[in-house]
């Protein structure tokens, strides 16, 4: 199993001879190895059982890093990042040859974030490559908030995982790519359409749900899913349709004393708190003895419109 410490030392002399280790971030716990190393890179699509079309993100501590990899940082880009950084944003910057082709699957852009944590800053400090970094979950499944979501379906296959307590926001970055001179996200996250709007001073358009465009193959509709049935609707109701049935709810603020399965996201129904509980909640329900599962639609304000994405995606909702 892998050792679950916070010895940067250990966990830098690892990635630099070419191994995985799990590392904190402010979003989800990710899978990292050394972006300019095929090897490594290859060994986390393994690990994770990734489909090779799939793209990774790559984790690094400064923009003038950054710009040693991309040809170009496009303004509009630019001024976001600076603004959000560190933080839970990814754009899309055209890469320089010495990203390997299979960081992007192919592409010409490659995905950058700085991530907003202490101990993975520091991490990234000292090392002069970037940090190739899914989410460190098997495909498809929920992705990690805590350490020890990570050593329960990974620590088998890698050495180390450090550990920076839970993560604070919860779901992953928000995806922004720049077209037209125009900001697009393609991936709602940690960072709202809202902020974005505000920081950057212009309407934002979405292009979500891209499983079917080869050019981004991993907006996959099915994802970060249970593996039990889970429905979005009414909780009442659905109750009273299923009394036979072990449920297990996640409710957004209501809490449901009487039922021994259920969990509330935010009794004070602030999203932000919802987002934070939200993976840690779906896990244990997931491994709770409830035979199916049952939530509802949270605000589509701020973060709760990443969180409706996440639920829709974890219920096989098609648009
Ligand atoms: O918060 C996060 O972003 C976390 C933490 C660990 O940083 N990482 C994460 O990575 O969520 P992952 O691999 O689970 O999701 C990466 C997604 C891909 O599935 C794909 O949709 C998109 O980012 N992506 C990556 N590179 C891309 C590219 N070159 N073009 C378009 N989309 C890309
Ligand atoms: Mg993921």
């Amino acid at each position: 199993m892998a050792t679950i410490g916070q010895d940067i030392d250990q966990a830098q002399t690892l990635l630099r001879s070419g191994k995985l280790v799990a590392i904190p971030t402010e979003t989800v716990y990710g899978l990292a190895a050394n972006a300019l190393d095929c090897n490594a890179v290859l060994s986390i699509f393994k690990t994770k059982n990734r489909p090779t079309f799939d793209p990774l993100i790559i984790h690094t501590d400064t923009t003038e890093k950054i710009k040693q990899w991309v040809k170009h940082f496009p303004e509009a880009l630019e001024h976001l990042s600076n603004v959000v950084w560190p933080g839970p944003l990814t754009v899309l910057l055209p890469k320089k040859d010495i990203i390997p082709d299979m960081v992007t699957s192919g592409l010409d852009h490659v995905a950058v974030r700085i991530p907003n944590h202490p101990l993975t800053l520091s991490l990234l400090k000292g090392l002069d490559f970037p940090l190739a970094a899914p989410s460190a979950n098997p495909f498809g499944y929920i992705s990690p908030t805590a350490a020890k979501h990570v050593q329960q379906q990974l620590g088998a296959y890698i050495p180390y995982i450090l550990d920076g307590g839970p993560c604070s926001i919860g779901i992953e970055s928000t995806i922004v790519h720049v077209e037209n001179g125009k900001l697009q996200v393609l991936r709602l996250g940690g960072l709202s359409v809202e902020q974005i709007e505000d920081i950057s001073q212009q309407k934002i358009t979405l292009s979500l749900n891209q499983s079917s465009n080869p050019q981004a193959p991993g907006m996959l509709k099915s994802h970060y899913a249970p593996r039990k049935p889970l429905y979005i609707g009414s909780i009442s109701a659905f109750l009273e349709k299923n009394k036979d049935q072990k449920v297990g709810i996640l409710s957004f603020k209501t809490s449901y004393p009487e039922h021994k399965t259920s969990h509330v996201l935010s009794p004070t129904g602030d999203v932000l708190e919802a987002s934070k509980n939200l993976f840690l909640c779906l896990r244990e329900l997931d491994q709770s003895e409830a035979e199916v599962l049952i939530t509802e639609w949270v605000p589509e304000t701020g973060l709760g419109r990443a969180i409706n994405d996440r639920l829709r995606r974890a219920a096989h909702i098609e648009e």
